[in-house]
């Protein structure tokens, strides 16, 4: 017999109807990733080490870690007489203690550089440039699941011959540098796979265009001359204000595909700009768009994972860029699952079996 006050306090619900079954908890991004044989992560930065909940999320939601800053040559090497690892090796820490497999984010950019790596003369560059792989690569070697050796080697707004992008390791060494990163890296650290990153790859604006051909073309040249290249990064930092043919974006791939590459989705979001204020139709266009690129992506084979750039809008980069809070990533301020997370998982579930590929052995 039911009891008047479990009645009106509502326990009698659970009595009466049997036990409430709980909601079944979704699955993770990286579990739904887990069923086709990919791996799904995040940029993860110092916010992660500072904010528990933030920390949680990573947890929870990913099965791989790129550092967003942290290895990055400018926060590394502050001073030209001066090493700082604290920053990449807490990341590091956290990478271990969670059990998950961290990315590189990047040995040799030229973008981003320090004012006093500019400053020096070419043949100084070229020291550091060796020495600076040296030292980290050999401080890290064996612990890292992969390099971004080379990111972004193309800009043609630069104006250089061949669109390359313009910088110190250019000026100093010429496109020679994209091989001797690489063959210098391999020669160090014998089980990270080796990426070369690039951005912009996925659009049909003039940029996208321009940089798909150069980026093909440069990786031929690597495989020919017998480089130690593994992965191909597309960046996909989705701009759905320009044109794009997302399928037409699986076949080019495929072309690094058949040279027996993995690719990497490496800094996936969807810049929101274009879409309306309106929250909820924005988080809808964003899903729409999320979804037609990573069904077309994802069927291709060779594609092993993908990573956004951050989990949670509070930490996008487009915060710097947008007139408003932006709604670029899975998760929003508060850390909730939005319509692009349902369209990520749908994407996973519905993308063809691969298997992971193995560590680099020399
Ligand atoms: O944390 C410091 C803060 O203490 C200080 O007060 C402030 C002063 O400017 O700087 C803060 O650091 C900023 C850092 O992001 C925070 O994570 C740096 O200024 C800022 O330059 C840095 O920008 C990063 C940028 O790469 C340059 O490294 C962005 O977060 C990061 O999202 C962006 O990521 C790039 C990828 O590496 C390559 N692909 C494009 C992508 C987006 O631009």
């Amino acid at each position: 017999m039911i009891s008047r006050r479990a009645l009106l306090t509502g326990a009698g619900v659970a009595l009466a109807a049997g036990p409430l079954r709980a909601a079944p908890t979704p699955l993770s991004l990286a579990d739904s990733a887990k069923g086709a044989g990919l791996l799904y992560g995040a940029s993860i930065g110092q916010e992660a080490l500072d904010d528990p909940a933030y920390a949680a999320l990573y947890r929870r939601q990913t099965s791989i870690l790129t550092t967003d800053v942290a290895l990055k040559f400018d926060w590394l090497r502050p001073t030209p007489d001066r090493f700082d690892f604290s920053y990449a090796d807490a990341i590091l820490g956290f990478a271990l203690d969670s059990g998950k497999p961290l990315r590189g984010h990047t040995l040799i950019w030229n973008d981003r550089a320090p004012d006093w790596l500019k400053r020096l003369p070419g043949r100084e560059v070229e020291r550091i440039f060796d020495d600076h792989i040296e030292r980290v690569v050999s401080r890290y070697a064996g612990k890292l699941y992969a390099w971004d050796v080379v990111n972004e080697p193309f800009w043609p707004l630069d104006g250089k011959s061949g669109g390359w992008r313009d910088g110190p390791w250019f000026a100093a060494m010429g496109p020679s540098y994209v091989e001797r990163a690489f063959r210098r890296v391999a020669a160090i650290d014998k089980t990270g796979r080796l990426a070369l990153n690039e951005a912009q790859c996925d659009n049909d604006h003039d940029w996208g265009k321009s940089i798909r051909p150069l980026l093909a073309g440069l990786v031929e040249r690597l495989l020919d001359a017998g480089a130690p290249l593994d992965t191909v990064g597309l960046q996909s930092h989705l701009q759905p204000q320009w044109p794009a043919d997302y399928p037409a974006f699986a076949h080019y791939i495929e072309g690094f595909a058949a040279r027996g590459l993995t690719v990497s989705i490496t800094e996936f979001d969807v810049n929101d700009s274009v879409f309306p204020d309106d929250v909820a139709a924005r988080d809808r266009a964003v899903a729409a768009t999320g979804a037609t690129f990573l069904n077309a992506v994802l069927a291709v084979p060779a594609v092993d994972m993908v990573v956004n750039w951050q989990l949670s809008d509070r930490y996008s980069w487009y915060r710097e860029l947008s007139r408003r809070p932006p709604r670029v990533l899975p998760f929003d301020d508060a850390d909730r699952a939005k319509p692009l997370a349902s369209a990520m998982t749908a994407a996973f579930a519905a993308a063809p079996p691969r298997r992971l590929p193995a560590p680099r052995r020399q």
